[in-house]
Formats: structure tokens, sequence, C-alpha cells
């Protein structure tokens, strides 16, 4: 008997001993494996960016360049605030807008799948687990100290901190390493949220309803030739600058100028509506809609009876919508110098290529893009796309007149 309950008491004992040595353990293996499986494990590190800021598309490739940052980093990228508001200098009037609000964030991860990611705030395991890195500037601060700061902190000594966050300017104004072909991957991952898709849809279909009304022969559709007017005033300061800076003389072109060159395009046949993307409020000249050649209809947002429609929106909004509709024109016209015009006969070119044309110069290319602010050799404006073996961004985007035709 009393062997016996000795055995049992002894055998609890142990029971007790072993479970309180195992406990910790099993608990934290059971933790950690929790964890893998989160999106807040251990392994996943993130990268932080200031506020992203002006036009759409200086914002757009600003976004691709901290996805690319992150992505030499071996890092995510943290969902970064967008400006809803073109301000350059009030920096409390940027209105931030996130990221997902305007482009599929779940399609964007999707699309970019093994190339880069975004990740939610939500993501992050601990935030206290954070190192500041503060970005150089000034003259002494060159491409290659840029590069070597960036392959510093790729480094494994930096696999420790869960999240590294940039100080300092807007990734726009940030050194580039990259290049065009690594900007376009980005920019094809990026796709209008819902709404905005929508509301883009409704402008173009309103746009070819006008078309139909006018057309001539039923299976013939009229085509729609979106123009990017560059000709807003905070634009002709800018460029009258840069032409002198730069001395040449192709960067601004007048509205005359612009609707000799389209008048010239030899492969539009009347019936043409010509959507004009222009910002009306940031306009003098109300007379835009005046001048163009005879069978050529214009139609701006007021006239398309859409400014209502238009006012509804923020400017991030706004300027993403018309780039849309621009986007789906069957001819593009547009500004060399212009990051507007220049990413969209970026993301034209990429449409033509995936339809298996290499070269799209030629006369009979579907999509075709056009620079007014360059003069071809029978006035017509020349055929425009974008060189996307080209090394570096700005060759091919802001104070570029290369169109590569
Ligand atoms: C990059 O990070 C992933 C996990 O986030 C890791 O599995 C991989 O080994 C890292 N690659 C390099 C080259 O550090
Ligand atoms: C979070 O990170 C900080 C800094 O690395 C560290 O001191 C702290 O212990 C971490 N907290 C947890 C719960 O791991
Ligand atoms: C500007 O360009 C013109 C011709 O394109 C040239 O004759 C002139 O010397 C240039 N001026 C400067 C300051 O480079
Ligand atoms: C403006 O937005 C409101 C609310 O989203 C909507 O009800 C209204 O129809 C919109 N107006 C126009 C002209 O699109
Ligand atoms: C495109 O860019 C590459 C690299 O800069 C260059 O070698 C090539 O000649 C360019 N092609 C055209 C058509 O401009």
């Amino acid at each position: 008997m009393n062997s016996l309950v000795t055995k049992c008491l002894f055998l609890l004992v142990m029971t007790l001993i072993i479970k309180t040595l195992l406990l910790p353990n099993s608990v934290s293996i059971r933790v950690f494996q929790n964890d893998e499986f989160k999106p807040g494990n251990a392994r996943m590190k993130f990268l932080e960016v200031p506020q992203i800021v002006w036009g759409l598309n200086n914002q757009k490739i600003a976004f691709a360049r901290a996805c690319l940052t992150a992505r030499m980093l071996n890092r995510s990228l943290l969902m970064p605030s967008l400006s809803a508001s073109l301000f350059y200098k009030e920096i409390d009037r940027l209105e931030p807008i996130s990221f997902d609000k305007v482009f599929d964030f779940e399609r964007f991860n999707s699309l970019c799948d093994g190339f880069v990611r975004v990740s939610q705030y939500s993501d992050i395991g601990n935030r206290s687990n954070l190192l500041k890195v503060q970005k150089g500037s000034g003259r002494r601060w060159t491409v290659e100290r840029d590069l070597d700061q960036l392959k510093e902190f790729s480094k494994q000594d930096y696999d420790v901190y869960e999240t590294i966050r940039i100080m300092g300017k807007n990734p726009f104004l940030w050194h580039d390493h990259w290049p065009v072909s690594d900007y376009a991957k980005v920019f094809e991952c990026l796709v209008l949220v819902d709404e905005i898709s929508k509301d883009a849809n409704e402008v173009v279909s309103k746009i070819r309803e006008f078309g139909s009304e006018m057309k001539q022969d039923r299976l013939y559709r009229t085509p729609y030739v979106a123009i990017h007017m560059r000709i807003e005033k905070d634009w002709m300061i800018h460029c009258k600058k840069l032409e002198q800076r730069s001395n040449v003389s192709n960067i601004c072109s007048s509205k005359e100028e612009i609707i000799a060159r389209v008048a010239n395009i030899r492969v539009l046949k009347p019936p043409t509506i010509l959507y004009l993307a222009v910002a009306n409020e940031l306009l003098e000249d109300d007379t835009i809609l005046n001048g163009w050649k005879e069978g050529m209809h214009p139609f701006d947002k007021k006239r398309l009876g859409l400014t209502e429609f238009y006012n509804n929106h923020s400017y991030l909004i706004q300027a993403a919508i018309d780039y849309e509709v621009c986007l789906k024109a069957d001819v593009f016209v547009g500004n060399s110098y212009s990051t507007f015009s220049s990413l969209l006969v970026l993301e034209r070119t990429q449409k033509i290529i995936k339809t298996g044309v290499s070269h799209a110069c030629g006369n009979n290319v579907r999509w075709p893009s056009y620079a007014y602010n360059i003069e071809g050799e029978s006035g017509d404006p020349p055929l425009w796309m974008t060189n996307l073996s080209d090394s570096s961004l700005h060759a091919i985007s802001y104070g570029s007149n290369s169109i590569s035709c």
C-alpha cells in the first residue's frame, strides 16, 4: 500500500516537474509556428517612405521608385500615402489619401507577385523595432553615394530591424538607379479601384456617344483622339524657363501650333472626335474649342457636360480619370516633355507590344501616339513610342524630346 502511494506521489510530482519544464518551451514553439503564417511574422521586413506628393504621374514615379528601393532592400513597401491635391509648397494642404483608395491593393500584389510587394501597417509585428534612415541631400550626395547607402542597408546586419523608415525628401526627388523596364513592370500592376475606373468608362462612353451621332458609315466607328494640351499658365511659365535653360525651342507649344500639327496628322480621316485633356480651371483661354480643322470635333469636359462630374472629385482622381480616357483613345497626341504624356505613351507602347508588335513607328500601328511639340517633315507631329530598353526613366519622361521614332 505504502509503496503504491509513494509511487503514485512520485509519478505525480514527476509529471508536474516535467510539465513545468516543458510548458514554456512548447508554448513558445507554438507561438513561433503561428507567427510564421501571419503576415507580421518575424521574417517579413518593411520599408516606410514619406508621403508621396505632386502631380498624378510624379506620384506614380515616386511610388514606383519607393517599390524598387524596397525591392533592393529585400523588403515590402508599407502602403504609402498619396496626395489628393496638387500643392507644391503648402505642405498642410496636401490632403493625404491612402494608396488603396486610388489603386487596387490586392490586384497590385497579385500582378507584381515575386517582383515587389505592398503591405498594410497592420502587418507590422513590432512597431518599435524600427530603424530611421536619413537620405542624404545636396550637391555632394551623388548617385553613387546614394547607391552605396542602399547597398549598405541591404546587408543582413539590418535584418534585425523589422522596419526601415526613410526620412527626408519625397521619393520623386530620390536618385534613380533603375532601368525603364523596372518602372514599367510596377506601372503595369497599378490598376485603378473599381469606382474610379467606372467613372473613367463613363467619360469614354460619353465621348463615343457623340462620335456615333456624327458617323457617316455604319461600319466605321468614329475614332477619338485624346490631346493632352499642356497650355495652362503654370506650364507656360515653367516651359519657357526650361527652354532658356536647356537652349531648345520645342518645349512650349501654343494652342495654334497644336491645332496646326494635329490638322496635319495624315491617318486621321474626318469625322474625328478630339478629346481635349486640359485642366479647365488652370486655363485662362476659354476658346480652346475654336479653330480646329473641319471634320475634327473638339470636346472638353464642359462640352461633354461633365464639369460637375469632374468637380465632384479631388485633383488626383480627376487626373486619374483623364489619364484613363487618354490611355483608351484610338490616337493620343501629347507633349514629349510632359510626364503625364510620357507615361501615357509608355503604357500605350506596352499595350502595342503585347499585341506582338515590337516597333510601333509604322503608319498602320494600332493606338498610335504623336508628339505635337516636335515638327515632323511635313508639318505633322512625329509618331512617338517609348524605348523600353532605355536605361533611365529621365530619358523617356521629363526633360526629353526623344521619341524613338
Ligand atoms: C529576402 O527576404 C525573404 C523573406 O522576407 C527571405 O526568405 C530571403 O532569403 C531574403 N533574400 C535575401 C537575398 O536576403
Ligand atoms: C520590439 O522591438 C524593440 C526594439 O527592437 C525591443 O526592444 C522590444 O523588446 C520588442 N518587443 C517585443 C514584444 O518583441
Ligand atoms: C544654343 O543653340 C544654338 C543652336 O541650336 C547655338 O547656336 C547657340 O550657340 C546655343 N547657345 C548656347 C548658350 O549654348
Ligand atoms: C457627386 O457625388 C455624389 C456623392 O458621391 C453623387 O450622389 C452625385 O451624383 C455626384 N454628382 C455627379 C454630377 O456625378
Ligand atoms: C533604346 O535604348 C537603348 C539603350 O539606351 C539604345 O541602345 C537603343 O538604340 C535605343 N533604341 C532606339 C530605337 O532609340
